[in-house]
């Protein structure tokens, strides 16, 4: 593969992505920009990598390298992706071996890039953004956090091993086609808390794992992804826009807003069916007497309110049952009973579902049809879950 860096101070943060890409077994070839030598030299990039290093088009013609390495590659990764790059990149300029090396390039392409809040923002590079997404480039979205100096925003790198996982899955779907290119998905993750007071709430064990592992597949296969995030305390999966939620109420909020524009939502999440009727301002005191009960009022179902009121017609709307009991006979009641397309119905079980990283499934849809998917990987469960509405978006 080749690792393409461009010139930005998280250059030096390649070189741990440069290591784990080799430690997998890869042969990375890195093409640097003369700009990125001037934050990290040659001679980094090639003892790391173990092959030559040129950012020019003009060294070993005779091997005509401004074709070969983008045609001979997997994939090409460029981290840091800096606005020039971008830029460059979106017009199809050829002045270097990276951007040459980007219009030979058949195989898939992922972008992770890093700059100042205001360059990310500026309309020429969301621009920019948007032509490279249309062409079927994976471009990440930035991380929030610290940038070069004191200041912190939108626009810093993508952490080394979440610009790997993407990578890795990027090759693991190989020649797949992006089937959620252009397409923008919704996905609630977690679990709610519903407060009694400033300190004690009712909550449940989802960890966001299942969410999150949604998320990152999604992105793998080119869509834009919002998560709702009901306290997740995971890394944000890369590349996602992430919304962070506590209640029920918040949760239902945030997701309709983003469901407005999307042509998929699917609720992960462990949405609390009841909440305390009263919420205390001040902690609530322990007394000698015996406690009064808790009395609870009902929370809106959201996902029957995704299901009634599509945003709009060939929205794909996706929900999740745990389940202990009757497994499949009340996942049917329950697709009927909250309208969706597809139900993911989960045996809650020792190894799967609840902060586990392996889960299995039955997917079930309105037309009688089951998927069983057996026990892996939640992003394996992922994947089916997609597969299954790639397959209803292009059917609509
Ligand atoms: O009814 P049950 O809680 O088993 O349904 C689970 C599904 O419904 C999940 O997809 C969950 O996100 C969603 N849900 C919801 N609003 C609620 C309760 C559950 O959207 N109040």
């Amino acid at each position: 593969m080749v690792l393409g860096v461009s010139g930005g101070i998280a250059a030096y943060k390649a070189c741990e992505l440069l290591r784990l890409l080799t430690e997998s077994g890869h042969s990375v070839r890195v093409v640097p920009t003369d700009s990125a030598l001037k934050f990290v030299g040659a001679p980094t990039w090639a003892a790391l990598s173990g092959q030559p290093v040129t950012t020019d088009v003009w060294t070993d013609v005779e091997q005509v390298p401004h074709v070969r390495l983008g045609q001979e590659s997997d994939l090409v990764v460029v981290a840091p992706a800096t606005a020039d790059l971008i830029a460059r990149a979106a017009t199809g300029r050829a002045d270097d071996l990276l951007t040459a090396t980007l219009l030979t390039a058949r195989c898939p392409v992922l972008f992770a890039p890093a700059m100042h809040t205001e360059m990310w923002e500026h309309p020429a590079t969301q621009d920019n953004v948007r032509t490279l997404r249309a062409r079927g480039v994976v471009v990440l979205d930035p991380a929030v956090g610290r940038l070069t100096g004191a200041d912190t925003g939108r626009g810093r790198l993508p952490e080394p091993a979440d610009i790997f996982a993407a990578a890795q899955a990027l090759l693991a779907r190989g020649a797949q086609p992006l089937d959620l290119l252009g397409r923008h998905v919704v996905v609630s993750a977690g679990g709610t808390r519903e407060p009694l007071d400033p300190v004690r709430f009712l909550g449940n064990r989802s960890s966001g794992k299942q969410g999150y592992a949604l998320a990152r597949t999604a992105i793998a296969r080119g869509a834009e992804v919002t998560v709702v995030a009901a306290n997740v305390a995971l890394p944000d999966p890369a590349g996602a826009k992430v919304v962070r939620v506590g209640t029920a109420e918040e949760l239902r909020t945030a997701v309709l807003d983003a469901a407005r524009g999307a042509d998929a939502v699917v609720m992960a999440a462990a949405v609390a069916d009841f909440r305390p009727a009263v919420r205390a301002d001040a902690k609530l005191k322990k007394t000698d007497s015996d406690p009064e009960p808790i009395a609870l009022v009902r929370n809106p179902d959201i996902l029957v309110e995704l299901g009634r009121d599509r945003a709009h017609a060939g929205q794909v709307v996706v929900g999740f049952a745990a389940e202990t009991n009757d497994v499949l006979a009340n996942g049917r009641a329950k697709l009927a009973a909250k309208g969706c397309d597809l139900l993911v119905v989960n045996e809650v079980g020792e190894r799967r579902a609840f902060d586990t990283p392996d889960n299995a499934a039955t997917i079930l849809d309105p037309e009688g049809g089951a998927t069983e998917v057996p026990l892996g990987s939640k992003d394996a469960l992922a994947h089916v879950v997609w597969d299954l509405v790639a397959a209803r978006l292009s059917a609509t």
